[in-house]
């Protein structure tokens, strides 16, 4: 096309895309392009506020590192890593929720009914439950990877006080689908809003907080993998949370326990529990493996 207009430029870059294009690559870039044309027509973007997206992507690159990516917490905040999860996330099953970028590979394996608390300060919770499929069956054998923040907020690969697998576990259920461990209370904490991001909250008169949660990733075989949050039904970030995790399925009541026979599914922690804690009784349902592998969103 050579006389190319405001009206036409999206057709134009429509007739641009090679007919053998990988089909799927050809789906994506149209929706893309079509879209964001729009956006430019339907806001009538000026040039300085064009420029200022572009010195946000810009900073992102700048400020990102091995271990701090910015663009993917552009994409948490914008809610588009959310929005991923949603749209590949079964019917059936616990929700997903977004990973993060606290997770490390190789925490310890340990047994059902480990005591995490060790010398961590904190309100100590137990948290327990099965790892079930859609029918109800437990599921004996799935892998949990556990991590959280201590009581001050940070994940042992943010704070050189704590140990380096501190408050993170690799559990494998027993023949009964259980898993339980001790542990406590993590806390709320703000994303990275020292950067491009975080001045784009600020901008929009938004915080960088996250309410609570326990982050876990359970596999089994013949199941699709979940990657997902479980948070405390009385943290004050829940129904705001600055990158859209929570889900209705995933918050839980904390409940106060005098008593340590009382576990969920009559389970024992090996080590002391004191007089008063609290018990989070949590099930998984794990939706079956249809064949496509779930993406490992942040
Ligand atoms: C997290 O839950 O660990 C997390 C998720 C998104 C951005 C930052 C942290
Ligand atoms: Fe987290």
């Amino acid at each position: 096309m050579r006389t190319v207009s405001k009206d036409n430029i999206t057709e134009a870059f429509l007739g641009y895309v090679a007919k053998d294009t990988d089909p799927r690559l050809k789906f994506v870039l149209e929706k893309l392009a079509t879209h964001l044309h729009d956006f430019v027509r339907e806001t009538q973007l000026t040039h300085s506020e064009w420029r200022k997206g572009l010195e946000l992507l810009y900073a992102a690159g700048e400020i990102s590192t091995p271990q701090r990516n910015e663009f993917i917490l552009l994409s948490d905040v914008l809610g588009l890593s959310s929005l991923v999860d949603m749209v590949n996330s079964p019917d059936h099953g616990t929700p997903s929720s977004v990973l993060g970028p606290f997770h490390v590979l190789g925490a310890p394996d340990v047994p059902v009914g480990v005591d995490l608390i060790g010398d961590n300060k904190g309100v100590p919770v137990v948290v327990g439950g099965r790892v079930l499929t859609p029918e109800g069956e437990p599921i004996a054998g799935a892998e949990l990877e556990i991590w959280q923040t201590a009581d001050n907020g940070l994940y042992s690969n943010q704070d050189e006080a704590q140990a380096e697998y501190n408050l993170r576990a690799h559990m494998t259920s027993d023949k009964d689908g259980r898993y339980l461990f001790s542990t406590v209370r993590p806390a709320p904490y703000t994303v990275p809003d020292d950067g491009p991001v975080g001045e784009l909250l600020h901008a929009t008169g938004r915080h960088p907080w996250r309410p609570s949660h326990l982050h876990f990733i359970v596999t089994a075989e013949s199941h699709r993998p979940l990657v997902t949050e479980v948070f405390p039904s009385d943290d004050e970030y829940l129904d705001e949370d600055a990158v859209f995790g929570v889900r209705e399925q995933l918050v839980m009541e904390y409940q106060e326990r005098n008593d340590a026979s009382q576990l969920p599914d009559d389970l024992e922690i090996k080590g002391r529990l004191p007089s008063t804690f609290y018990v989070v009784d949590f099930d998984f349902v794990l939706a079956a493996d249809t064949g496509m592998s779930q993406l490992l969103t942040s």
